[in-house]
């Protein structure tokens, strides 16, 4: 071809690309072969002037190198890692994100303060020997009063009285009337009827009972439950294990007393009140002027309970207790309405 070689432009084209590294030289590259008044429009603007019988050779390599110059133009693109590689949405998502603004932090919770309190409060117990002992919160009638030596027409059952399921498949396969329990104390007689003594066990969780709800009354609270048996468990165990336990937790300062008391699974039975903790003894509105603050039940294990488990009571003795969980983060915090911790109001909760 006169005054023309196409190998030239070949190897001319293999230089150019081998050299171009980034966006902008391949754009240079497309204008410089491409382009309006490009080396291709060029040569095409050409094939009018040449003899017939040339022509179509001329322009399929025209053609040829045309398809070339786009072809690597398309690699080289990919090779440097262009986004016309990807799909469209993927190109608009990568434009949209604004790598400047501030994240969305992931906000971590904590557990409740009720829960708090119940650990800490069993950590005293687990540090002692104690160990953590859960039951379920529909209990049978059964466990919950019978077997703890409160009988069907006994009094002491209207104190405790709670919600009674309906009868069911479940409350007939267990031969007694199911009910929401009204204290810990039913997991005495599960966790004595599947061990043998020695045993000391802390039972804390939900207990129901059908108390109409003001500031300080809840249908559903929480207590822990505590008990140990063994040979020679006495009174004096229960009062230093009370007093370890009631000092860790008010405070060294606090005094502590036992007060007669009657509950049907445990004889002798006291209440144990603390020193009152706002006003160190001396009478305040918390403490009803009293100086004192009732904290718990306790007593030794009534025999009669140890008959219904099958514990030998001529040798086994041991002592149980019980307190209410609300009572303390009360104190402690002066909270004065007992539905604040059962309500999910995240500026209450969040404080503790
Ligand atoms: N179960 C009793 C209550 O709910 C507390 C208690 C437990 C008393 C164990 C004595 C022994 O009031």
């Amino acid at each position: 071809m006169p005054g023309f070689n196409f190998e030239d432009i070949d190897s001319q084209i293999s230089r150019d690309f081998d050299s171009a590294q980034d966006a902008q030289a391949l754009e240079s590259l497309r204008v410089k072969y491409l382009g309006r008044r490009g080396i291709l429009a060029e040569l095409t603007s050409r094939i009018p002037d040449l003899p017939d019988e040339q022509r179509p050779l001329f322009g399929q390599e025209v053609n040829r190198i045309k398809r070339k110059v786009s072809e690597l133009l398309e690699e080289k693109k990919k090779a440097l890692g262009d986004m016309s590689a990807y799909p469209e949405a993927v190109k608009r998502q990568a434009r949209e994100i604004d790598v400047t603004l501030p994240g969305i932090t992931q906000e971590l919770g904590h557990r409740h303060i009720i829960t708090q309190v119940i650990e800490e409060i069993c950590n005293v117990f687990v540090r002692l020997g104690f160990a953590i002992v859960e039951g379920p919160e529909i209990e049978t009638e059964y466990n919950n009063f019978t077997a703890l030596n409160i009988p069907l027409e006994h009094p002491s059952r209207d104190v405790f009285d709670t919600f009674y399921l309906s009868a069911g498949p479940r409350a007939e396969a267990s031969k007694s009337k199911l009910l929401l329990r009204s204290h810990t104390s039913p997991v005495q007689i599960r966790a004595m009827k599947s061990r043998k003594p020695p045993l000391a066990i802390v039972v804390p969780g939900r207990v129901y009972r059908p108390d109409a709800v003001d500031a300080s009354h809840s249908f559903m609270f929480h207590q822990i439950e505590g008990f140990m048996v063994d040979y020679d468990i006495t009174f004096s165990d229960l009062k230093g294990i009370l007093e370890f336990f009631a000092k860790s937790v008010f405070g060294g300062n606090i005094k502590m007393r036992f007060r007669p008391h009657f509950f049907p699974f445990t004889e002798p039975s006291a209440e144990v009140d603390i020193s009152c903790i706002i006003c160190k003894g001396k009478g305040c509105s918390v403490c009803g002027q009293k100086g004192w603050l009732e904290i718990l039940g306790s007593g030794m294990i009534h025999p009669n309970v140890f008959r219904h488990v099958g514990y030998d009571t001529t040798k086994y003795t041991g002592f149980a207790f019980g307190m209410g969980v609300e009572r303390l983060p009360m104190l402690r915090y002066g909270i004065d309405d007992i539905r604040l911790f059962y309500g999910s109001d995240l500026r209450f909760l969040r404080q503790f």
